[in-house]
């Protein structure tokens, strides 16, 4: 039976290039894939931005560039990733897209006609300076308990108090540093507390299959009555106020959705927008009970796809998700991986090193299992896989084999003895790999193909079949020998090309001349002719590893791209005299395309003329009005264009060519014009 599949894997945020967690999940999908479709299944394989969201509006804002710019800048960057990890989506879309802003809406909709929308007034913080309603993570204040500055509203990282943000003594906005103030808000919340919602994700959760045990047993204490008869699901505030990045609620002009109510709706916009694009038909794809909806995820976001998803689903008439297949997270050397201090991988430095992306397959595979654990990538691990197993176990036996047969038979396989017992053998190898590949058991899975190439090996050496090639009465014995270590080496190739494309068409193509890459069913298929051995893969250079794991060179050059000045005293920089200044007028100057004409106020009851190279980075009128910080006691400059009475604060970067951007400083809020900075 043709099983029909929509596969998805989560849709990362669209603030940042992927990172090598991200791969990892990727890959673990892309072999589960490739396999299904060597089966000779249906798959359709998606993936999109996850655009919305608070961070990644403010993340533009602070790039200058509308969010919508601003996604499309990450979004151009990932397929170099895909295709150099040979990640195979078919389609790839954002959560902005149309079909996104449609399906949401519709669904909510839903929601709401099935009432189980509840509108309430809430109380939240509000930066008054920015106009906005503010995301826990952007609240820092005192530790209530122990006084600690500078702690985000959730708990204290000092003493470990769990508490909420309007506990907070001395509370501030991270964006401006304002005392936030509390504001009613009016939000939506989808009621997930009602006994229907919990009668649903009961039963969808515990339908055998759907969840992997140790997810279900989490699920299972969120559902746990506590000791006041408190049932663990809570309503879900899915409403966010203006200004954000999302998608408009429906007849309630103002509030958008929260990020996480449109984003997995994004799995059926990308499908959308891929079935445009090859002409099927996404509603009856979408609707049809055959088809099976699968969503692999890491097992931070287990709550949104197990209650959140599947009820949104469900009470908007439409059909649920198969499986949640949840993976854990990858270490590298045993520590998490941490961009401040530059652990971890880059996938793209991987690349850019030559390394070969079937390598990184080929060890993610063999450590993933079919639980939610975490697993780590060691770089001595790495090269004893590659080297010892991938490449001197596997690869090696085609190169041993085929010289012989090339040297001796022109080509020419032949076998004696019992064929069917031969191909009875390799069917059932491979129905076993097919089990493991199916269950997402990929170390087993290659655990017994390094096992079958160890019998290869082993039965080839005990042979002798050197000593066979000086004796021309045993060719016939070397030929069957060959052979059978060569329809070994196939059957291996087949198992193994979800795991490893590339290299398995070359093998398909190349050495066995097929006009197309393997099919599961090729396993059993004795070759009948090879062509001359050429060369398939490279052992890792352990130099390669250690150059993959220096931190970023980024950190290895001065800060800004430029050495820190040598030592002054405090007063030498006294002599300094920095001054807040007004800038109350702002123009071009005509016949530089660099300067600016900036009139600034420092508090001298007249005002001082500054030029300064800002041109390409600010439009006078941006600046009308704005303080700044201005060295106010430089010795005055005759110009070509007029006399410069000081010098106003810009930051950038030491290396122009990488990063021309240009800074100019600005007080927070409440400093005036002609208060000294020191
Ligand atoms: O955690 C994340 O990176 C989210 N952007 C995942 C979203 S998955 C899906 F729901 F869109
Ligand atoms: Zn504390």
């Amino acid at each position: 039976m043709t099983r029909k599949l929509f596969v998805t894997t989560a849709l990362p945020y669209a603030n940042a290039p992927f990172h090598v967690g991200h791969m990892m999940e990727y890959i673990q999908a892309d072999i589960w894939v490739r396999f299904q479709r060597m089966c000779g299944h249906e798959v359709h394989f998606v993936c999109a931005d996850d655009a919305h969201g608070a961070p990644i509006m403010i993340a533009a804002e602070k790039s200058g560039q509308t969010p919508q710019a601003f996604v499309a800048g990450i979004a151009a960057g990932r397929q170099r990733y895909l295709d150099g990890f040979h990640i195979g989506f078919d389609n790839w879309h954002s959560t902005d897209g149309p079909e996104n802003h449609e399906l949401a809406q519709d669904i909510y909709r839903a929601l709401r006609k099935q009432g189980l929308i509840a509108e309430r007034t809430i109380e939240q913080f509000y930066d008054p300076v920015k106009g906005m309603f503010l995301p826990d993570r952007y609240i820092k204040g005192e530790c209530p308990k122990c006084g600690t500055k500078d702690q985000y509203g959730d708990n204290c990282e000092n003493c470990g108090a769990v508490y909420s943000p309007t506990d907070l003594k001395h509370p501030y906005s991270t964006l401006t540093g304002a005392t936030p103030v509390l504001k009613n808000s009016d939000h939506y919340f989808f009621q997930l507390s009602s006994q229907r919602c919990i009668d649903f994700l009961k039963e969808w959760t515990t339908t055998p299959g759907r969840l992997q045990l140790e997810v279900l047993n989490k699920i299972k204490e969120w559902f746990a009555t506590d000791e006041h008869g408190h049932v663990g699901l809570n309503d879900w505030d899915i409403s966010r106020d203006a200004p954000y990045f999302g998608i408009e609620i429906p007849d309630a002009p103002g509030p958008y959705f929260y990020v996480w109510l449109d984003a997995p709706v994004g799995y059926l916009a990308s499908l959308k927008n891929h079935f445009t694009k090859i002409g099927g038909d996404f509603d009856a794809f979408i609707a049809d009970p055959a088809v099976e909806q699968i969503h692999f995820i890491g097992k931070d976001i287990v709550t949104f796809h197990t209650l959140f998803w599947p009820a949104m689903l469900h009470f908007s008439g439409r059909k649920v998700p198969n499986q949640i297949y949840v993976h854990g997270f990858l270490q590298v050397s045993g520590e998490k991986m941490s961009k401040s201090r530059g652990t971890g991988i880059s996938p793209l430095k991987y690349l850019e090193l030559g390394m070969n992306a079937e390598w990184m397959r080929y060890y993610i595979a063999a450590k993933l299992n079919s639980h939610v654990e975490d697993i780590d990538f060691n770089p001595d691990d790495f090269i004893a896989r590659v080297n010892s197993d991938l490449v001197g176990k596997y690869i090696n036996i085609a190169s041993r084999a085929a010289t012989f047969v090339t040297k001796h038979f022109d080509g020419k396989l032949a076998y004696s003895g019992d064929i069917a017992a031969l191909q009875e053998s390799a069917r059932a190898s491979a129905s076993s790999v097919a089990e493991s590949l199916d269950g997402r058991e990929y170390a087993k899975a290659l655990r017994d193909i390094m096992a079958i190439a160890d019998r290869i090996n082993e039965a080839f050496d005990a042979a002798q079949p050197w000593a066979m090639a000086k004796q021309p009465e045993r060719h016939a014995e070397l030929q069957d020998l060959c052979s059978r270590t060569l329809h070994g080496f196939k059957l291996m190739s087949v198992v193994l090309a979800p795991v490893l494309p590339e290299l398995t068409s070359k093998v398909a193509r190349q050495l066995f001349g097929l006009d197309r890459v393997f099919v599961w069913s090729d396993a059993a298929e004795l070759p009948m002719h090879i062509a001359p051995y050429e060369h398939l893969m490279q052992r890792v250079d352990a130099k390669q590893l250690d150059a993959l794991l220096v931190p970023p060179v980024i950190e290895l050059l001065p800060p800004g791209g430029e050495a820190i000045a040598p030592e002054i005293k405090v007063d030498d920089f006294a002599k300094i005299d920095l001054r807040i200044a007004k800038i109350v007028e702002c123009a071009r100057v005509e016949g530089s395309t660099k300067l600016l004409r900036l009139t600034l106020d420092v508090g001298e009851g007249k005002t001082r003329n500054v030029f300064s190279g800002i041109q390409s980075a600010y439009e006078p009128a941006q600046l009308v009005g704005k303080f700044t910080v201005m060295v106010a006691n430089l010795a005055p400059r005759k110009m070509k264009f007029g006399l410069s009475e000081g010098m106003v604060l810009a930051a950038s970067s030491g290396d122009e060519k990488a990063d021309p951007g240009l800074y100019i400083l600005e007080p927070w809020p409440g400093a005036k014009a002609g208060m000294r900075v020191r």
